[in-house]
């Protein structure tokens, strides 16, 4: 390469006397194009061939790494400390309100002792807790904690040593039928403190509406959607168990009648929408009443 340096163009002529150099590229300009030129044809056969971070790879890599964060596989037991204690947290949250703070039972049955209604190695509990007890009022949880939590509380359960090893033969449950209903009898009626006070008056149409939805929602599996009834009884006849003016209704559903299937509502609901479902219940089963009465 000839380095002859400084040597002008000679077309000042042409353009108002500016004149130009003829001077090379410095060595460093040309060496770093030369690497990027190096570089891109590196880059280009790892990026598409060797790394594979393509869009379809990555998004696939994503893929992989999405799946161990939110496993839409089965529900399982595990012995790891951080989980139970994650279970511990879901457990206070969702099942104490009928299980008990200790897993003493209330509502729900004891889940420390060798007592199981329904199967109760890891992964029947699991099952119980997934699918629920409809008929008996121990909720569904499958599709409202997903299979990380029911993992988690379900370790936790594991971990107080009331569950069953596989073949194990827990006890049976005591049969209530020990003449009669037996020691069931003594809640039939909801127990609970006195609630403050529900007028007819207090139910307005909004409430009704909202009520209406709830109802849908949360009372139909049993009630039936016309309020007939299917294993809970029929809701807009005449003939009540538990009481038919509002507040009875009220009680009812807040306390349930937990020794015969039907679920104490306000632990889930909460008591807006107990009152809610009550004036909707309310406003069906008495819409043949003469309303001035009523006032
Ligand atoms: C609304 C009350 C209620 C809530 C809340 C509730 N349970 Fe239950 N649970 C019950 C009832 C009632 C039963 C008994 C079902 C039966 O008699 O067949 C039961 C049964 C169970 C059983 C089976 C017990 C056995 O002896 O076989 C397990 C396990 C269980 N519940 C776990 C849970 C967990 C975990 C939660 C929280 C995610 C929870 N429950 C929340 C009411 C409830
Ligand atoms: C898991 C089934 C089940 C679900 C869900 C259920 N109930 Fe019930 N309900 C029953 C059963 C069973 C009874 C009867 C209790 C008895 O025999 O003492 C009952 C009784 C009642 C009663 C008292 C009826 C009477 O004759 O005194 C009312 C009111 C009631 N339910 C309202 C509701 C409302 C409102 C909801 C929804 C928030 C609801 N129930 C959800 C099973 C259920």
């Amino acid at each position: 390469m000839s380095r002859e340096r400084d040597q002008l163009m000679g077309h000042g002529a042409d353009n108002d006397g500016i004149e130009e150099y003829d001077n090379p590229l410095p060595d460093w300009w040309i060496g770093l194009f030369i690497f990027t030129i190096i570089f891109a044809v590196g880059y280009t056969a790892w990026y598409h061939f060797i790394g594979d971070q393509s869009q379809a790879g990555s998004y696939i890599a994503q893929l992989e790494q999405a799946k161990e964060l939110y496993p839409t596989k089965t529900a399982s037991v595990s012995t790891d400390p951080a989980d139970i204690e994650a279970g511990a947290k879901v457990f206070a949250d969702n099942c104490a309100a009928c299980h008990g703070a200790n897993l003493e039972g209330g509502i729900g049955p004891m889940l420390t002792d060798k007592v199981w209604i329904h199967d109760g190695t890891p992964e029947g509990v699991i099952k119980t807790v997934t699918e629920g007890v409809a008929a008996k009022g121990m909720p569904a949880w499958g599709p409202i904690l997903g299979p990380n939590r029911i993992s988690n509380v379900a370790s936790f359960i594991v971990s107080k040593g009331g569950t069953l090893a596989p073949g194990e033969k827990g006890e049976a449950p005591p049969e209530p039928a020990a003449g009669g209903d037996g020691a069931a009898d003594a809640v039939v009626h909801p127990e609970g403190p006195e609630l403050p006070p529900f007028a007819v008056a207090d139910a307005t149409p909004e409430m009704i509406a909202a009520g209406q939805e709830v109802f849908k929602t949360n009372c139909v599996a049993c009630h039936k959607e016309d309020m007939t009834g299917l294993v809970g009884p029929n809701l807009i006849d005449e003939e009540w168990l538990h009481g038919g003016e509002i507040g009875d209704i009220y009680r009812t559903v807040t306390y349930g009648v937990p020794s015969k299937g039907m679920v104490s509502w306000e632990p889930m609901l909460g008591d807006e929408k107990v009152r809610q479902v009550v004036a909707y219940v309310y406003s069906k089963s008495h819409a043949a009443d003469e309303k001035p009465a009523q006032e």
